[in-house]
């Protein structure tokens, strides 16, 4: 049978009087989108139903520990899409939350380690927070986060204490900052639940090229979130969450005499904010 699009039409006159002109832009596209898809790919009805039973299995996996629709639009690079949309002109490059973020993570002052011997090469990281024409912002805040040598979250690992290797940091009256940190490692993301299927029928790997997190934010600037990326890692070309960005790439160069004799690598990352929206 052939598609005239009659249908598509009926359904978007349907939802045409939604009172929210947000809301009813929303449905038209998702309508319009779904409907075209069907079309498209002439899907059957076998094909339908494994992809509503495909996101009910999504939903039966989540709780309040794991977030498989977070995943899913991970995985689908929809999330890096939702990033780059949203991205402010001249402002760092915004990259994933994921789902390993925690909020109320401890002040601590400049330089200081957010972690343990245990969890890897110790690490410092420091740089400038400036605005879009490359003046300081004094008093931004860099909230950070990474897993340990384990590739572990602090939220996955019973043995690491609460908030270990997270931190939040005060920029100075220069808009410098440093802190200590480990050297980042690649980390698998979760497969044992629908998304994982997904990848394995896919023929793609789980694994996130390794990385610092960042949510960088200061008053009157749009905040960024963001991730300090490692140059030498396997997996810059091939992040299982499409999370990459060419200019939040880092070299983490091993120290020298003019370094804290504390470190084995130091890694140099800049912030920008744009104004506030
Ligand atoms: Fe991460």
């Amino acid at each position: 049978m052939t598609d005239d699009g009659w249908l598509t039409e009926e359904v978007l006159r349907a939802y045409a009087a939604a009172p929210d002109p947000r809301l009813r832009e929303l449905l038209a596209a998702l309508i319009r989108h779904l409907h075209a898809f069907a079309t498209e790919t002439a899907l059957t009805h076998r094909e339908w139903l494994a992809g509503l039973e495909f996101l009910t299995a999504v939903g039966q996996m989540c709780d309040e520990r794991r977030q498989e629709f977070v995943l899913l639009s991970d995985v689908l690079g929809l999330s890096a899409q939702v990033d780059h949309v949203n991205a402010a002109e001249g402002a760092t490059e915004p990259t994933v939350l994921g789902p390993f973020y925690r909020p109320g993570a401890p002040h601590r002052p400049l330089g200081a380690h957010i972690g343990r011997p245990e969890d890897g090469a110790p690490t410092l990281i420091k740089g400038r927070v400036t605005d879009t024409g490359g003046q300081p912002i004094a008093g931004a805040t860099l909230d950070v986060w990474q897993c340990s040598a384990n590739g572990l979250y602090d939220t996955q690992d019973p043995q690491q204490p609460s908030f270990n290797l997270r931190g939040v940091f005060t920029t100075g009256p220069d808009g410098g900052y440093e802190f200590r940190t480990v050297r980042p490692v690649s980390y698998p993301i979760p497969v044992d639940g629908p998304v994982g299927a997904l990848l394995r029928a896919s023929a793609r790997h789980n694994w996130r090229a390794s990385h610092v997190h960042a949510i960088v934010s200061a008053a009157g600037f749009e905040p960024v979130t963001t991730h300090i990326f490692d140059t030498d890692n396997e997996y810059l070309r091939s992040d299982a969450v499409f999370g990459v960005r060419e200019s939040l790439i880092a070299r983490f160069r091993p120290a020298g005499a003019a370094d804290p004799d504390d470190v084995s690598f130091v890694a140099a990352a800049d912030f920008v904010l744009a104004p506030a929206r």
